[in-house]
C-alpha cells in the first residue's frame, strides 16, 4: 500500500479482547461465558447504532453498563458479578501480536492512532493497563462528535486533524461494519478477521483482509 500517512485502529475487538473480561470470570459463568459475552457485545453495539439513530446519545461506558444489564438478566448471571465485570472491561488486555506490532511500526515512524467508541478516559487506561503508552500519536474519540460509528462524522475526525486525504489513511478494524463503514467514508480499509467471519454486504470489500496484526507490517511497508 502507498502514500499511506497514518494508520488508524479502531480499539475494541481489534487491539483489545472485548471476551477477557467474562472469560477471566469463566470459573464462576461457567460454560455459558462464550455466549454470555458475545451477546453482552452484540447488545452494546446495537445500543450504539439505536442511539445514534435516535440521536440520544450516552458514552460508551454507559452503553456498557446498560447492555451489560439487559445481558446478566438474559443469561442469568448473578448481580454480584456485575462489578468485577466492568472493572475487568476497564483493564481488557490485548491481542497476543498487539504490543510488538505497534513498537515495530513505530520504529519505522508511522503515523499510529485509535479512532474508537470508547471515551477519551476508558482509551487511555486501557493503553495504560497494557503498558502501550507513548506509541500512539494520537487518540480519537467518537465523544468529540457526539455520534457513533460508523456515521462519516467520526472518521472525519483524524482527517481534520492531520489535514490529510480519506485515501491516504490505512483503518484497521475487526469489526466488519466498522470496516465497511471506514471504507465506505475512502479510508483504506484492512479487515482483521481474527476468528475466520464472513465479510458484510455493505457496498464495499476490503482492501485487504488479515489474520491478525502481524501481517500488517509487510503491507504497509
Ligand atoms: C470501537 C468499537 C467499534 O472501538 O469496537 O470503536
Amino acid at each position: 500500500m502507498k502514500n499511506i500517512k497514518a494508520i488508524i485502529f479502531d480499539a475494541y475487538g481489534t487491539l483489545f479482547d472485548v471476551n477477557s473480561a467474562a472469560e477471566k470470570c469463566k470459573d464462576k459463568i461457567g460454560d455459558k461465558w462464550e455466549g454470555f459475552s458475545s451477546y453482552w457485545r452484540t447488545t452494546q453495539l446495537e445500543y450504539t447504532w439505536l442511539r445514534s439513530l435516535m440521536r440520544r446519545h450516552k458514552d460508551f461506558w454507559q452503553v456498557t453498563e446498560d447492555s451489560l444489564d439487559k445481558s446478566m438478566k438474559a443469561f442469568d448471571i448473578n448481580i454480584l458479578m456485575r462489578d468485577e465485570l466492568l472493572n475487568l472491561y476497564r483493564v481488557l488486555s490485548t491481542f497476543e501480536e498487539v504490543p510488538k506490532t505497534l513498537k515495530t511500526l513505530k520504529e519505522k515512524k508511522f503515523k499510529l492512532s485509535i479512532l474508537s467508541n470508547g471515551t477519551h478516559k476508558l482509551l487511555n487506561d486501557l493503553i495504560k493497563n497494557n503498558n502501550l503508552e507513548g506509541l500512539f500519536d494520537d487518540i480519537f474519540s467518537i465523544e468529540e462528535v457526539g455520534i457513533y460509528k460508523p456515521n462519516s462524522k467520526v472518521y472525519e475526525i483524524p482527517l481534520k486533524r492531520y489535514q490529510i486525504k480519506n485515501n491516504e489513511v490505512a483503518f484497521l478494524s475487526a469489526n466488519t461494519w466498522d470496516v465497511s463503514g471506514g471504507g465506505n467514508f475512502g479510508y483504506n480499509s484492512i479487515w482483521v478477521n481474527r476468528n475466520n467471519g464472513i465479510f458484510d454486504n455493505l457496498d464495499y470489500k476490503p482492501k485487504y483482509e488479515i489474520k491478525d496484526l502481524n501481517k500488517l507490517i509487510s503491507l504497509i511497508s
